[in-house]
């Protein structure tokens, strides 16, 4: 999703610019765009196309300067076009927006503005000209209407007006050697320059643009406006207690973070989803390192306090981390008897329900930075539920920071749109959670504890044994390709993985794909079965086996064709419409770690098949940062 980077320096900062574009680039994007300071004017250069040729253009437009902005745009108002990539900039009464002489003020944002319409109005009556539908435009007119020669007076007076969720970086063509950045409701840091005598700062979106150029970063705060010029910066709070005006001066701790570069090697593979399916018995492993006993310490400092007074879990996610929360759903309940809800973030948060103080908040976030998660955690605290908790893959993350208890999963960077390491990940750590719970409460024998940390201990051999079975899902995949339609089963907690096999399948080969648990089936969605509908299903040798079957002979009886992922005792065997790829042999509670894989490999390999970019699917980012 879209991406920021500014600086001031005493250097060109145009290649830090497109250097930390490059390192968001996998979120996901449509257009991006530069602007500096350059010979007392503002200069840009924008491209709906990738980042590679925008450095082109730069260079081709000879786009050189030591204060400048940055921007990668994932569109939310107005399509993907050049008009309506940032920089934006402002065009005052008397300037003519169509001449090559721009206005003064230069702006890039992430988030959405709700109020756009209503300011729009009053700048236009003004006399202000918009030369792009998006709502960022807004923000460019109203900073230059408010400004009096003081661009971070006159960034901090605008912020008053805005409604929805920003983070900006602003520069103003009469202020040669400053940016100004805030933020509400979407991240931005501030990297303090390192080089030697240096008097350099950067503003970004995330601290990995920066990798490279500074380690020393300022995660600023809901609320906060930077001011950042050569050799010094200043930062002030909406929501400071000192008030001036409505601001008051605040200190940000400054962190050494080790950003990872982002620029992962693909090595023999041909793409970044392939690489990180390949990945997980590394990344399990690694998540699960050092786990020797289960305690619920593991989660944080009072996590066994916490753990002690809840009576209940909420688990708050989107997408496929809400489906890594609805398999857990089944570990909580079964194995540490507590009563759980999941719940879709983005529903939650806008909906009437009833609070209870006793329940532990669980966030799920690769990211860490998904904009429908965090309002639903904040929301869930605002209506008295204290006690929170995040599973998330980046520790600096602001989900991690907003909880007061963490366990961070070592996926390392997931770089394809499609989360597949990241999802393994987050189920070792959600049954992990489940243990220290189950613990707590009374329901973990020592007996039934060595039990599990063996059988987690196994997952990384257990899952190179799927990974194996490639060859046969390319074989299924050759077939998937030509279909526009499939329908996946699954029946208790696999049925999430059902769930999670059809949005892979969707969002990378786009071939419509829906999951339903088997037993639902006769109450609707047979109707669609017929010999064109391929029906994947998941079959673990669990409790549920023998009523899984039947239902596969109600979809066999409509002539429907089934490919099955089937354990090695099940006694479902390949013939005439039924194709079955047996798994390997492995520990019951532990099985939808290992069923999703060959899901992710039947998708990714439909989607080579299809022919589609498979790391940056159509329409989709990487970052969720806007509502
Ligand atoms: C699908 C996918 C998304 C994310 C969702 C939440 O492959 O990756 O559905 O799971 O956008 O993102 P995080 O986990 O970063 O909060």
């Amino acid at each position: 999703m879209c991406g920021i980077v500014g600086a001031v320096s005493q250097r060109n900062i145009v290649p830090i610019l497109i250097e930390g574009l490059k390192r968001l680039e996998y979120r996901g994007y449509d257009s991006c765009g530069v602007a500096v300071h350059q010979a007392g004017e503002l200069r840009r250069s924008r491209s709906t196309s990738r980042v590679a040729e925008l450095d082109t253009l730069v260079a081709a437009d000879r786009v050189e300067g030591f204060t400048g902005i940055a921007h990668t745009r994932w569109a939310t108002h107005g399509a993907p076009a050049v008009h309506n990539a940032h920089p934006h900039f402002s065009h005052g009464p008397g300037e003519d927006a169509y001449t090559a002489r721009p206005g003064r003020i230069a702006l890039v944002h992430n988030g959405i503005i709700e109020n756009h319409d209503e300011l729009r109005a009053e700048l236009r009556a003004k006399g202000y000209v918009f030369t792009s539908q998006t709502d960022t435009e807004v923000i460019a007119h109203l900073i230059d209407q408010l400004y009096d020669g003081d661009l971070f007076d006159a960034v901090k007076r605008a912020t008053l007006q805005l409604k929805g969720a920003y983070a900006i970086a602003v520069f103003c063509r009469d202020e040669p050697h400053r940016v100004v950045g805030a933020r509400e409701g979407s991240p931005l840091v501030l990297g303090v320059g390192t080089m030697e005598g240096a008097t350099e700062n950067f503003l970004a979106s995330d601290a990995m643009a920066l990798a490279g150029v500074t380690d020393q970063i300022i995660y600023l705060e809901e609320g906060d406006v930077v001011d950042l010029q050569l050799g010094k910066y200043w930062i002030e709070s909406a929501h400071g207690a000192e008030v001036r005006g409505r601001y008051a001066r605040v200190e940000r701790p400054v962190r050494t973070v080790q950003a990872h570069t982002g620029a992962a090697e693909l090595g023999p593979y041909r793409h970044y989803m392939q690489k990180e399916i390949f990945e997980q018995p590394r990344a399990v492993g690694d998540t699960l390192s050092g786990v020797e006993s289960i305690t619920p310490e593991l989660f944080g400092d009072g996590a066994y306090a916490v753990f002690k007074d809840i009576e209940q879990v909420l688990i708050l996610a989107c997408g496929t981390s809400y489906y890594a929360g609805s398999t857990a759903k089944y570990w909580l309940e079964s194995i540490a008897k507590i009563p759980t809800s999941v719940e879709i973030a983005s529903e939650y948060r806008y909906r009437d329900s009833v609070p209870h103080p006793k329940t532990l908040v669980v966030t799920i976030s690769q990211s860490g930075e998904t904009a429908d998660t965090i309002a639903a955690l904040k929301h869930a605290r605002a209506l008295g539920m204290p006690h929170t908790l995040t599973i998330c893959n980046v520790a600096t993350s602001a989900m991690v920071r907003e909880c007061k208890l963490a366990y961070i999963t070592h996926a390392g960077v997931e770089i394809g749109v499609a989360s597949t390491k990241a999802f393994t990940t987050q189920l070792a750590g959600l049954f992990l959670l489940t243990l220290a719970l189950a613990q707590v409460r009374g329901h973990l024998t020592d007996e039934q504890e060595a039990a599990h940390v063996k059988a987690m201990r196994h997952l990384p051999v257990a899952l190179q044994a799927v990974l194996a079975l490639e060859p046969q899902v390319i074989a299924w995949a050759e077939e998937f390709a030509r279909k526009e339609n499939a329908l996946f089963l699954g029946r208790g907690l696999h049925y999430p993985i059902a769930l999670e096999g059809a949005l892979k399948l969707k969002e990378i080969s786009y071939i419509h794909a829906e999951a339903y648990p088997a037993g639902e089936l006769k109450h609707g969605p047979l109707a669609l079965v017929t010999a064109a509908m391929p029906v994947v299903t998941v079959a673990p040798n669990d409790t549920l086996l023998e009523k899984l079957k039947s239902n596969l002979q109600e979809v066999r009886a409509r002539g429907g064709e089934l490919f099955v992922f089937a354990d090695a005792d099940t006694h479902i065997e390949s013939e005439p419409g039924i194709h079955v790829i047996r798994m390997p042999e492995h520990y019951g509670p532990l099985s939808p770690i290992l069923h999703v894989v060959p899901l992710q490999l039947l998708a990714y390999h439909t989607a080579c098949a299809r022919g589609t970019d498979v790391d940056k699917p159509r329409n989709l980012a990487k970052s969720v940062t806007v509502e």
